[in-house]
């Protein structure tokens, strides 16, 4: 069984070509990363253009990897949502009219459910487990057994990926922030500053805005922003930002009685948030599943990955099929 994969959902133009469950024989990823940066953050008119103009090439190079015919492919998987609406649609109206024109069948996906199949990859995935998806646009933990899932806290501001962003700006280091922030909190004191854990009314949910504002001030503070001190913020927001979601999704993973956290978005990239929740969870006795680096950012591996589990499980779509861009998860958020 070929997959072909599509995801356009962002900055990114994705295209790849699973066979089986398991075997990625190619992923072709052009960012438009590089054209937002002097706007310090993605502009959706240019990621949509720029989706437009490298999709057919991004296909091309997609089969010649996998050393395929697009006439191999028997199912195209595409973001459906959430995302920029411009994005999505260069995705979906592609795949449906692949799809229209080569009779194969075709399924929407959830970019975000997909970000934590990315794990499923080369592995069988267990039968019930905690899901951590930190990515730039959501922040949330969910319950997942069988084909069921449930959506258990989630952030009530601003996304974790998006508050590494922000942070990163207000200290002038670039977009997007994360990878940065990581690499600078390494030679950073992390107890130079103090973060106020935020408390919410539901424990799994999560609010980075305060941590934000609290750099801003913090910043203004300051007569001028030495390089030690914007080490010391980086390393002193990086063991806030992952210490709440360590604790956070371990509480959730002891109630919900489950041994197996699967992380994903581009946060899981994060060295700190690899090693902090490997250690925790070890202690007592979870086990933690990160995507390997090349699928913890948008990538079509994992969308494929998570339209052919889709279809298995008979879910079919059609030419009425419709870019969402605030496509929730399918499951409901806990009472
Ligand atoms: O999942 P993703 O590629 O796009 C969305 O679906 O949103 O996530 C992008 C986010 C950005 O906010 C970026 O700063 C963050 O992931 N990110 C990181 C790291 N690498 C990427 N955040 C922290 N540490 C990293 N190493
Ligand atoms: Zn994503």
């Amino acid at each position: 069984m070929i997959t072909l994969g599509i995801e356009t959902s962002c900055d990114e133009t994705s295209v790849a070509v699973l066979e089986g469950k398991h075997g990625i024989r190619s992923n072709v990823v052009s960012s438009s990363l590089f054209r937002h940066q002097p706007f310090g953050g993605v502009v959706p008119e240019i990621a949509c253009r720029h989706s437009l103009e490298q999709i057919d090439f991004v296909l091309e190079q997609a089969l010649k990897q996998a050393n395929a015919k697009i006439q191999d492919v028997d199912l195209i998987a595409v973001t459906q949502g959430p995302g920029l609406i411009g994005s999505l649609f260069v995705g979906v109206c592609f795949a449906k009219a692949l799809s229209f024109h080569l009779k194969k069948p075709l399924v929407g996906v959830n970019h975000l459910e997909a970000h934590l199949t990315a794990n499923f990859i080369g592995h069988e995935a267990p039968e019930r487990y905690l899901g951590l998806l930190v990515s730039g646009g959501h922040t949330s933990i969910s319950y997942h057994e069988g084909a069921q899932m449930k959506i258990i806290g989630e952030t009530v501001d601003d996304a974790c990926g998006e508050a590494y962003d922000k942070v990163a700006k207000i200290l002038g280091l670039g977009f997007p922030g994360g990878p940065i922030i990581d690499k600078l909190a390494a030679q950073g004191n992390e107890k130079a500053y103090k973060f106020t854990r935020p408390k919410q009314e539901n424990s799994y949910d999560f609010s980075f805005s305060g941590v934000k504002t609290a750099v801003l001030y913090l910043t203004r503070r300051q007569k001028s922003m030495t390089d030690e001190f914007k080490r010391d913020v980086a390393a002193s927001f990086q063991r806030a930002a992952v210490s709440w979601l360590v604790e956070k999704s371990i509480a959730a993973a002891e109630d919900m009685r489950v041994s197996d956290i699967v992380v994903g978005g581009g946060v899981s990239a994060n060295s700190r948030l690899r090693k902090d929740l490997q250690e925790a969870a070890g202690r007592e006795g979870i086990r933690t599943w990160f995507p390997p680096l090349a699928l913890t950012g948008d990538n079509a591996a994992m969308i494929a990955r998570q339209g052919l589990d889709l279809y298995e499980k008979g879910v079919r779509d059609t030419i009425r099929l419709n870019a969402d861009p605030n496509l929730r998860v399918k499951g409901r958020k806990a009472s």
